[in-house]
């Protein structure tokens, strides 16, 4: 097992649950202090909550509960991971929602739901993360979850890929704006990866996995490798980028 975390620490958006939970678990299991924040603790698809998990593994572990779309929430988690770590080395604004229908039956609801949690949640969130890292001297890394969506279309998506195209290129700005105080700032864009978000939440997949040249859906631990190696040493001169894991699917 790779110790590339040991000392350092980790805050995750949305870890309750899918990708979040695989990557909170992948940190502690490399070493890090990690703070698990979601608006609930039970994992969408039953299980024991990921901080349990963690603590049962050994891990250095606290929930802190975080609605996303609520800035003051956000950097009360920062603050709280801070006070009980000391220091914020990497950021994982991961917490999301989809919600597929064509434009014509989308209201000002259902647009502000996405935006609230997709895109606001991951700007204020990159927000409370920059104000820590700006007073460490090693800086620190942010990794944002984007998605295929955040850099090309899919069906039934205006309202996904508005907030995830947001992403993709938030991304890219604060990694221009923060390269001088050594905070990297990467995002991740999954193709279709099997969650609760895709198991359950009655999104139409078939399609996108039928021209995935790999022929199958990713898993969240295969998206948590993408985040660690981002968020790691081995990613040291790697910033604004955002690296695309679809099985294939936008070749
Ligand atoms: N599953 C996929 O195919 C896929 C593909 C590309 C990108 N993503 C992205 O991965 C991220 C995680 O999604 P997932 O597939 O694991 O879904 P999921 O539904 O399994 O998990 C999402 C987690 O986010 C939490 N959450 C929802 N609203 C929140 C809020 N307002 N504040 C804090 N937490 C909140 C939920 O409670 C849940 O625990 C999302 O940003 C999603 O857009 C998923």
């Amino acid at each position: 097992m790779s110790d590339r975390f040991e000392g350092r620490s980790v805050l995750v958006t949305g870890a309750a649950s899918g990708n979040g939970r695989a990557i909170a678990r992948k940190f502690a299991e490399e070493g890090a202090a990690v703070t698990v924040s979601d608006i609930r603790e039970e994992p969408r698809m039953g299980g024991d909550p990921t901080h349990v998990v963690i603590e049962e593994m050994g891990g250095d572990v606290q929930f802190v509960k975080c609605d996303v779309s609520k800035p003051d929430d956000l950097h009360a988690a920062v603050d709280a991971h801070v006070a009980e770590f000391g220091a914020l080395d990497v950021m994982v604004n991961n917490a999301g929602i989809d919600r597929q229908m064509p434009i014509l039956e989308a209201g000002p609801d259902d647009y502000e739901l996405l935006m609230d949690i997709n895109l606001r949640g991951v700007y204020f969130g990159c927000q409370a993360a920059i104000d820590a890292m700006v007073e460490q001297e090693h800086g620190g890394a942010i990794v944002n979850m984007s998605s295929i969506a955040g850099i090309g279309a899919v069906d039934n998506s205006s309202l996904y890929c508005t907030s995830k195209g947001g992403v993709t290129n938030l991304t890219r700005q604060l990694a221009l704006e923060h390269g001088e105080n050594n905070i990297r700032v990467n995002a991740i864009n999954p193709g279709v990866i099997e969650t609760a978000m895709t198991l359950e939440d009655g999104d139409t997949i078939d399609g996108l996995l039928e021209e995935t040249p790999l022929g199958r859906a990713g898993q969240p631990e295969e998206v948590a490798d993408g985040v660690l190696f981002l968020a790691s040493d081995d990613a040291s001169f790697i910033t604004g980028h955002n690296l695309v894991m679809d099985g294939g699917f936008t070749v």
